[in-house]
């Protein structure tokens, strides 16, 4: 392409000179060696960058194995202890915890939510006692506790939202007082955000961070983890009354704009892989440190094409991490968090 002489020299002007300046230009020189790779590489990965979620049971020296997300299981209180440890060593910032609460204790009411002696808050107190540095999330939803799987109280046939909230909050305050450094509200209810937020000034607890997942889409990808948790063979109906349609995106940056408004600290996007674009459009607009969660189903279908040996599963695995931080994601919710960290220990340039 020629420029006409009077041109301004300016960045823009040169780069698009540039874009068809073959062969002065060619972009395989900086992807020759490694090393020149990783010189120019414009997104990195880390173990600073995860969030290891983890499934919490009853009992002691238990390990009992996820059958839908192989080389996951659920652990009693004392080996939650030992994975903190591990990911203190790993060099993983934060751990999420899960329950998966006896049948005898779920019901219409989500009563156990409120237990400060259940399997969360033990967990999180277990953590904290051992003295591990390592942060400690919890879930603000009812799932885990209610006789028929959702994440609010059902009245009807409907979830209720003003009920459910309260619910939440005196959860929220349960789960501070047990330890939890951050709250991670996954219920998608209106204006539970600004409720919790200001249940915590009251109560003192002006340290407690809240992640919102802010954009949490109604998902197919959800499966496994309901079946971890135990929840998913009681759910009746689905989620969409609440969990955002996966069609849509502006409606995302109303829900994180909300949140924020509310006191959120950080954002969250839910699915992962499949709404990259979200994570972009919400870490681009709103500059504040946006999560994103590979969730169980994008676990699954990485473990099980790479089981039948469809695919290299480090490689799949460092990739697929790579790209929430390509797309803008401050840190990422991943079952791969240990054995991701393992690789990147080893050899750092991996990726
Ligand atoms: C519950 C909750 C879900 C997940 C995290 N918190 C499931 C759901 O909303 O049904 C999904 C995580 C995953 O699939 O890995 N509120």
């Amino acid at each position: 392409m020629t420029l006409p002489k009077s041109a301004p020299r300016t960045a823009a002007t040169a780069q698009s000179a540039s874009a068809g300046g073959y062969p002065a230009v060619r972009l395989r020189r900086t992807r020759r060696a490694a090393w020149s790779r990783r010189l120019v590489a414009e997104a990195t990965l880390s173990p600073s960058d995860f969030i290891w979620p983890l499934f919490v049971i009853e009992g002691e020296g238990r390990r009992e194995p996820v059958a839908t997300m192989p080389g996951v299981a659920r652990l009693s209180v004392d080996l939650i202890v030992e994975a903190a440890r591990e990911a203190e060593a790993l060099g993983i910032p934060a751990i999420a915890l899960f329950p998966n609460t006896d049948p005898s204790l779920r019901s219409d009411d989500a009563r156990e939510a409120l237990n400060p002696e259940n399997l969360v808050c033990r967990a999180t107190r277990a953590v904290k006692a051992a003295g591990i540095g390592v942060g400690i999330v919890l879930d603000v939803a009812l799932d885990p506790y209610t006789s028929h799987g959702h994440d609010g109280l059902l009245v009807d046939g409907k979830i209720v939202n003003d009920e459910t909230v309260a619910m939440l909050v005196r959860q929220s305050l349960i789960q501070a007082e047990a330890g939890a450094d951050i709250l991670a509200p996954s219920d998608m209810m209106d204006g539970r955000i600004g409720a919790i937020r200001r249940a915590l000034e009251e109560a003192g607890r002006t340290d407690t961070q809240i992640m919102s997942y802010a954009a949490k889409y109604a998902s197919a990808f959800y499966g496994p983890f309901r079946d971890a948790v135990g929840s998913g063979g009681l759910l009746k109906g689905d989620k969409r009354t609440y969990q955002m349609d996966p069609a849509n995106s502006d409606e995302a940056m109303r829900e994180v704009a909300l949140d924020l408004a509310e006191g959120a600290d950080m954002v969250m996007v839910k699915p992962g892989m499949p709404y990259l674009d979200i994570v972009r459009r919400v870490s681009e607009t709103f500059a504040v440190p946006t999560f994103a969660y590979q969730v169980s189903g994008e676990y699954a279908m990485i473990m099980s094409a790479a089981g039948n040996g469809w695919l290299d599963a480090d490689k799949t695995i460092l990739e697929s991490l790579l790209a929430f931080k390509r797309a803008g994601a401050s840190g990422i919710f991943t079952y791969f968090a240990p054995h991701a960290a393992k690789l990147l220990r080893t050899d750092p340039s991996k990726i």
